[in-house]
């Protein structure tokens, strides 16, 4: 894994009279749960290049650092997103227990926050990287499944609370990509967003 200068991703801070739910609405929130930014050289890059004035951006490793989330922000934040997009890396064929403890904790009806009806009709979908090569996933690969068949659950979970899930962007082998492939990487998701 590619070990990269420790560079921090905030959300920018809500202005006067605006709040975190209020300051997302009509952008993406892409909730970016790589458990070590540090040593990141793809999650981090990829949200670091993405424009605030499209994105809402969460590092849940930079936000939470104890794991312990902020429940009620986490549904508002989800509640007023345009679409949500969950970018992280394959760990052991699956998303990381950052982003599985992220969906138990948050994904539970509360006060103002209803299980399968909150979040219906919302747009969803993951950005993935992998260190594996896209011919070692699918059938023929040496790891059986795609990483899609890896990730169903996870889909399903999504589907399950209501959201529209759209095709995940897999990006196979991740440390052959610079930091600046991987910035074009997401201005190209960027553009592509807006069309
Ligand atoms: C604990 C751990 C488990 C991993 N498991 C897998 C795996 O099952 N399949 C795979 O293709 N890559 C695996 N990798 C490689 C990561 O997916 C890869 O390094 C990451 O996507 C690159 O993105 P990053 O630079 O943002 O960390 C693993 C890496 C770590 C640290």
């Amino acid at each position: 894994m590619n070990v990269h200068a420790s560079r921090h991703v905030r959300a920018r801070a809500p202005a006067d009279g605006e709040t975190q739910a209020t300051s997302a609405r009509d952008r993406a929130l892409v909730v970016c749960a790589h458990p070590d930014l540090a040593a990141s050289g793809f999650s981090r890059p990829f949200l670091e290049a993405l424009d605030e004035s499209c994105f809402a951006k969460k590092a849940l490793a930079e936000t939470y650092p104890d794991w312990r989330f902020d429940v009620a922000r986490e549904q508002a934040d989800l509640v007023a997103a345009a679409e949500i997009v969950l970018l992280f890396p394959v760990f052991w064929y699956s998303p990381p227990a950052l982003l599985q403890k992220w969906l138990e904790d948050v994904l539970v009806d509360s006060d103002g926050f209803e299980q399968r009806a909150s979040l219906a009709g919302k747009p969803a979908r993951m950005i993935v990287s992998t260190g594996g090569s896209a011919d070692e996933y699918g059938p023929a690969g040496k790891n059986g499944h795609s990483v899609e068949d890896f990730l169903r659950s996870l889909e399903t979970t999504l589907r399950y609370v209501g959201c529209v899930v759209g095709p995940s962007e897999v990006h196979h082998a991740a440390w052959r990509y610079s930091e600046e492939e991987v910035r074009a990487l997401a201005g190209r998701f960027a553009a592509e967003r807006r069309r």
